[in-house]
């Protein structure tokens, strides 16, 4: 048997071209099973996307069309206001565009806030490639902890019933509305739109690209339990340590799968399967053990099928496990390897610039 069937069938991990009801997917019924799969990830894991917004405007606090850059980029800081059910939020957002290029392509990114270094943030690097990137802070839409009443939390409200939004969705709901503000007041490349992010943040971006079809690239970095990973098996992070720091992440369903993952009724495969025929890049890095490098390439492998019901080409790879320096850039779900540790490096971007250019 092959590395790959072997380790999707002792993993046990719930088949993506299945309905709940045990009817096959096929490339007709294709997006039924994508819309019952959005349905058990918020059921099961994020909690309920927040409706469409009433209204999304914005308005420029801040432009330097001279030295952004070194002068060839154009920076704008937005205030996205956006409402839901009557009440609204404010947000502040930048967004660099490269001078001189009529439709770029753009990178839609959250970063980490305030402390010590967390990440790249390739403000001249895309600028120089001739991609605008539209970057929020992911404390500006709403705190990172447990507390419900501050930011685009606030207008959301405690989570009270067993899948009620939890903070991802709103992170990534967020994402969305700078997408609409970006649409509707810019020209961009609307084939080449990503939603990029690291860690927590690359488990949103992985939400916003499965709920949100404008996002036709989906690049997440090393974003582990939760996010790429298969739950099933994992020998790093597991829903009982995810739930047990950051259960605002989730919905509150989420945590009954505590020690108990092989209950649940999807794996992270379905997550990168919600975001097909459109492309999915996974990034890892060897020595992040807490990510579980093997169960996160495993998923792009598991994903791969919902691609082959669309009769479009998914993860090519080698069948193998992976190993640093591997780059797999030919199919619709792409992937990297790269040595070290747990960081959002340039490396990795280079490397997702690659494919997303290409
Ligand atoms: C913790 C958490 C991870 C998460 C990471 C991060 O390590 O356990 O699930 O991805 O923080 O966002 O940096």
């Amino acid at each position: 048997m092959s590395y790959i069937k072997n380790e999707i069938s002792k993993r046990n991990i719930p088949d993506v071209l299945k309905f709940a009801d045990g009817t096959i997917v096929t490339k007709e019924n294709a997006q039924e099973r994508h819309a019952e799969i959005l349905d058990i990830l918020q059921k099961e894991v994020y909690g309920y996307m927040p409706p469409a917004p009433d209204y999304v405007k914005g308005e420029v606090t801040y432009l330097n069309d001279k030295s952004a850059a070194a002068g060839f980029g154009i920076w704008k800081t937005i205030d996205i206001t956006f409402a839901i059910n009557g009440k609204s939020f404010t947000f502040p957002t930048n967004i660099i565009f490269p001078k001189g290029v009529e439709n770029p392509p753009l990178v839609v990114l959250s970063y980490f806030g305030s402390g010590p270094f967390r990440e790249f943030i390739p403000v001249e690097f895309l600028v120089s490639k001739g991609v605008a990137l539209a970057a929020v802070c992911y404390n500006d839409v709403t705190s990172d902890n447990a507390d419900f009443s501050d930011g685009m939390a606030a207008i959301i409200g405690e989570r009270q019933a067993d899948s009620d939004t939890g903070k991802i969705a709103m992170w990534a709901y967020a994402e969305s509305r700078i997408l609409d503000y970006v649409l509707a007041n810019e020209n961009i490349n609307t084939e080449k739109i990503a939603v990029a992010g690291h860690s927590r943040l690359g488990k949103t971006a992985l939400v916003a690209g499965a709920f949100d079809e404008r996002f036709k690239y989906v690049f997440s970095n090393s974003s582990g339990c939760a996010g790429a990973a298969i739950a099933r098996g994992n020998t790093g992070e597991r829903t009982h340590n995810i739930t047990g720091h950051s259960d605002q992440w989730f919905c509150k369903k989420y945590a009954t799968y505590s020690e108990k993952e092989e209950e649940m009724p999807f794996d992270q495969n379905f997550l990168l399967a919600a975001i097909a025929p459109r492309k999915v890049y996974v990034a890892s890095s060897q020595d992040d053990a807490w990510a579980d490098p093997k169960s996160e390439h495993l998923s792009c492998c598991a994903a791969s099928e919902m691609y082959d019901a669309y009769g479009i080409p998914g993860f090519v790879c080698e069948d193998r496990p992976p190993q640093p320096g591997d780059k797999f850039h030919e199919g619709n779900i792409g992937y990297h390897m790269r040595a070290g540790f747990h960081f959002f490096s340039m490396k990795d971007w280079g490397m997702f610039l690659e494919y997303f250019l290409k």
